[in-house]
C-alpha cells in the first residue's frame, strides 16, 4: 500500500513521522474516512467540509489550503499505486499540528502541519448485514466535542473493544440517558413507526451516511424525528440500525443479548440498506455510465 505524507507519495512501511509530532504525543489532530467504490471517492465534497471544520476548531491553518481537486488528485494517485481502481476500498487523511519539542501550548507560528494519507481495501460485511448484528451499551465517556472528528479515539477504542469481547460488532454509547453513537458509526432506532436519531450537536459527528440515510428515509416516507433515542426506550425499538462509512447500513438484531424487533432485520432497515447500496453505486459510477 502506497501513503503520502508531506508532498510525497511512497510506500507505507516506508513512511516515517517526527517522534515528536503532536498527533503522536497529544492526539492533536483530525482525521477523515472517505469511502471508494471502483476508484472513485464517495461525498468528497462533504468530507472535505467536515475536515476543513475540524482544522478551523483546532486552530489548525495550512500552508496551502485543502482543495476538492488537491484530495482527489492525492486519493487517485494512491488508489492507483495501491491497485485498489476497482471494487471497495476507504481513502484515509489525517492532519496534526506537526511536529514541535513537547509542551501543551500551540508550537511557535509557522510549524507546518503534518499531513498523511493512505487507501484501504473495504471488504464490506454482507452476510451479517443479511442476518443482521449485536451490539452492546456503554456509557459515553467522551469529551463535549464529539462533532469534531479527532484522532483522540480512546474511548472509541474502549467502546469497540468491549463490544468485541463480548463478540459484538459495535457498542451504542449512552450519555445522560440517551443513545449519543457508537464506536464509529451513528445510531439510529425504529420507534413507533418513526425513524429516531440523535441530533447533530456537540455530542455526536454528523455523519454524512446518517444524513443521506436520513433523506432516503423521508423520501420514502417514512416519519423522521432528530430527537434521541432514550436509554429506557431500547427494549421498545422495533428496528435499531447503524449507519457509517465503513459500516453502510448495518442492522442491529440483538442489544445486550436481547432480541430487537423480532430478532430479524426489520422492513425500515433492510429497505435503506437497499437504498443506500443503490446511492452509493450511482453516486460512484464513471461519469459515462448515464448516472
Ligand atoms: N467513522 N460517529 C463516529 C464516532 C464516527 O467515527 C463515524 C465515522 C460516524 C459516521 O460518520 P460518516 O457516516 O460520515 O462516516 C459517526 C469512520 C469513518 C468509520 O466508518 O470507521
Amino acid at each position: 500500500m502506497f501513503a503520502y505524507l508531506n508532498g510525497q507519495f511512497l510506500p507505507r512501511s516506508t513512511a516515517t513521522i517526527s517522534v515528536e509530532d503532536r498527533g503522536f504525543v497529544f492526539g492533536d489532530g483530525v482525521y477523515e474516512v472517505w469511502r471508494v467504490v471502483n476508484g472513485r471517492l464517495f461525498e468528497t465534497e462533504r468530507h472535505l467540509a467536515r475536515l476543513q471544520f475540524g482544522l478551523s476548531e483546532l486552530r489548525i491553518s495550512l500552508p496551502e489550503p485543502l482543495s476538492l481537486a488537491g484530495i482527489e488528485a492525492i486519493a487517485d494517485r494512491l488508489l492507483r499505486e495501491s491497485q485498489l481502481t476497482a471494487g471497495e476500498a476507504t481513502f484515509y487523511m489525517e492532519i496534526t499540528r506537526g511536529a514541535a519539542p513537547r509542551g501543551h501550548a500551540f508550537p511557535a507560528a509557522g510549524t507546518p502541519p503534518t499531513i498523511y494519507a493512505t487507501v484501504n481495501r473495504l471488504v464490506p460485511a454482507e452476510e451479517l448485514r443479511a442476518r443482521g448484528a449485536s451490539a452492546i451499551t456503554i456509557p459515553d465517556i467522551r469529551w463535549l466535542r464529539c462533532d469534531i472528528k479527532t484522532v483522540q479515539l480512546l474511548p472509541n477504542v474502549f467502546a469497540k473493544q468491549a463490544a468485541a469481547e463480548r463478540g459484538c460488532v459495535d457498542a451504542l454509547m449512552i450519555r445522560d440517558g440517551v443513545v449519543t453513537e457508537s464506536s464509529h458509526a451513528n445510531v439510529v432506532g425504529v420507534l413507533d413507526g418513526t425513524v429516531r436519531t440523535h441530533p447533530t450537536n456537540h455530542l455526536i459527528l454528523p455523519g454524512i451516511t446518517r444524513a443521506i440515510v436520513l433523506d432516503l428515509a423521508r423520501q420514502a416516507g417514512v416519519p423522521v424525528s432528530e430527537e434521541p433515542i432514550a436509554e429506557r426506550d431500547l427494549s421498545r425499538l422495533e428496528e435499531l440500525f447503524l449507519v457509517g462509512t465503513t459500516t453502510d447500513v448495518m442492522p442491529l438484531v440483538r442489544l445486550n443479548d436481547r432480541l430487537v424487533g423480532d430478532g430479524k432485520p426489520g422492513p425500515i432497515a433492510t429497505r435503506l440498506v437497499n437504498e443506500f447500496r443503490s446511492y452509493l453505486d450511482a453516486s460512484c459510477a464513471p461519469a459515462h455510465s448515464g448516472s
